[in-house]
């Protein structure tokens, strides 16, 4: 599929998430020649900024951000543009008109137009609303698509809410709704692991794994997002959306071909099959904890309490472990633990599937597990962790590695994340978004956890820098289970 021409107008063009993220990702597409010569990109915000002006701003983000320079540099600049409009204003849209039609003349992109919604959420359902007002999500002349940000609603209702309101102006095969780890090449490849290999789908059941850890682990804190992290916390923020894509990745069926729907309905059916949690499997398997203050290599890191933006004192959950169900053929009996938190102590994202050990231990009876170990970030790459003999007297088995790294790879050319969803969307391929009824049963999974939460839910102290609360190590150890440590072992071995 190529990309056709196309304008596409980012709301919420003065903020972070344009100039670190989506202009960066155009640059990139346009560098490499994917985005062809016939593009525009029209800013839109509340601030006041001439096209000059905003071509500057960008300019020194692309310089700072990605090294840009030179004639490449200037081309890409040439098709930014940008206009003020009060977002929340029916009638200011009007603006839009002319800018639009302009744009789709010069580049004769007929009409075709991708809205990014980068603005806060409150924005969601007026946008559409606004544009659909002045004739801009009518598909008769050239396509529309509105790509939304997460979070896609608050909790069950605001989420059924926001897909309503969206829903009166966009069809369904228009909304493509981000989540970023879907565009990560590693997140997709365990797609191609697992349906393209006849060696791990046999084995990716019941009858042959024990069970299943999910990690996203952050080293670094709320930063400057305390204001928005408070309102959300690990559960929405990367709980709800990222990791159970993730696991929905890990756990669903092969598609019969790779397409939107065929992919999506298989996502969505996984996700439905996720055991509902009552307050009394909550009470077991949940933990919640929020990192303190501590010294770190000599630097005093400052608690979730004293960041910028959080009461002092918040609630909020920076860290959550949970042990979740899939009630199906495949998974029935098979535990995913899933953690993820800010200020642990280092920044990876892995999947370790854990097989059973063998019926009988000839050799020893601590023989090593069987387990493959998927990082997604950093040093991506997999991980085979299996018993060979221990050189020597006796049969003692050890446990040996075989691995791989995407950084072996001859030509490594990965699109990041943005890049490749941004063109995806471009060129009308869905497959890589959430679509509603996966939202939807992700809300309908998380919701009671919420619900315990605001009634019983406690929240554990834990140093910045450490795993989690120890009541994280308890939760798995109940089981007879720990948590991997991850640490560097995909690096190259120099
Ligand atoms: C975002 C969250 O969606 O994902 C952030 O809002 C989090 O809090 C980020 O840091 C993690 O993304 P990545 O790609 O760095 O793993």
């Amino acid at each position: 599929m190529n990309v056709e021409n196309c304008c596409i107008v980012i709301f919420g063009a003065s903020g972070d998430l344009t100039f670190r993220k989506l202009i960066p990702a155009l640059y990139n597409l346009h560098k490499v020649g994917r985005l062809g010569e016939h593009f525009s990109v029209l800013g839109v915000a509340r601030t006041e900024f001439s096209d000059e002006q905003f071509r500057e701003k960008m300019r020194d983000a692309l310089i700072k951000f990605e090294n840009a320079s030179g004639e490449t540099l200037d081309e890409f600049c040439s098709h930014l543009y940008y206009q003020a409009v009060n977002t929340s204003d029916a009638l200011d849209y009007v603006k839009l008109l002319p800018r639009l039609d302009n744009l789709h003349d010069k580049y004769g992109s007929a009409g075709n137009t991708l809205y990014y919604l980068s603005t806060p959420p409150s924005l969601y359902g007026v946008i559409p609303e606004c544009l659909a007002a002045h004739g801009l999500t009518t598909e008769e002349f050239g396509w529309k698509r509105i790509i939304v940000e997460k979070p896609f609603g608050y909790d069950i209702q605001t989420a059924k809410a926001l897909d309503v309101q969206i829903h009166r102006f966009f069809e369904e095969h228009q909304i493509y709704r981000i989540d970023h780890y879907l565009g990560k090449e590693t997140v997709q490849n365990l797609l191609v692991l697992r349906f393209s290999n006849g060696l791990f789908e046999p084995l990716w059941n019941r009858n042959y794994i024990d069970y299943v850890e999910i990690t996203g682990a952050e080293s670094i804190g709320v930063e400057e997002r305390g204001g928005y992290y408070d309102g959300s916390g690990a559960m929405r923020d990367m709980f709800q959306n990222h990791l159970l894509q993730v696991l929905a990745m890990i756990a669903m069926e092969p598609p019969a071909i790779i397409n939107a729907d065929a992919m999506r309905d298989e996502v969505a059916k996984v996700l439905y099959c996720l055991h509902p949690l009552s307050d009394e499997d909550l009470k077991n398997n949940l933990v919640l904890g929020q990192y303190t203050a501590t010294e770190i290599d000599g630097e005093m890191v400052k608690g979730y309490l004293e960041e910028k933006g959080v009461p002092e004192d918040s609630n909020t959950e920076t860290f959550m472990a949970l042990k979740c169900e899939i009630d199906n053929w495949r998974w029935a009996g098979v535990p995913f633990y899933v953690r993820t938190g800010k200020r642990l102590p280092t920044r990876v994202t892995e999947v370790v599937i854990h097989f059973k050990t063998t019926p009988h231990p000839v050799f020893s009876q601590n023989a090593p597990e069987n387990k493959l170990i998927i990082r997604v970030q950093p040093d991506e790459g997999i991980s085979m962790r299996f018993g060979l003999k221990k050189p020597g007297a006796g049969f003692e088995a050890k446990e040996v590695s075989m691995d791989f790294r995407y950084a072996d790879l001859a030509s490594p050319s990965l699109l990041t994340a943005y890049e490749r969803l941004l063109l995806d969307a471009m060129k009308g391929d869905a497959t890589l978004f959430a679509r509603t009824d996966a939202v939807h049963a992700c809300w309908k999974f998380v919701q009671p956890i919420l619900d315990y939460k605001a009634q019983n839910g406690r929240v554990y102290e834990y140093e910045a820098g450490a795993w989690g609360p120890k009541e994280a190590d308890k939760l798995i150890a109940k089981h007879g289970r720990v948590w991997r440590k991850p640490s560097g072992m995909m690096k190259k071995k120099v």
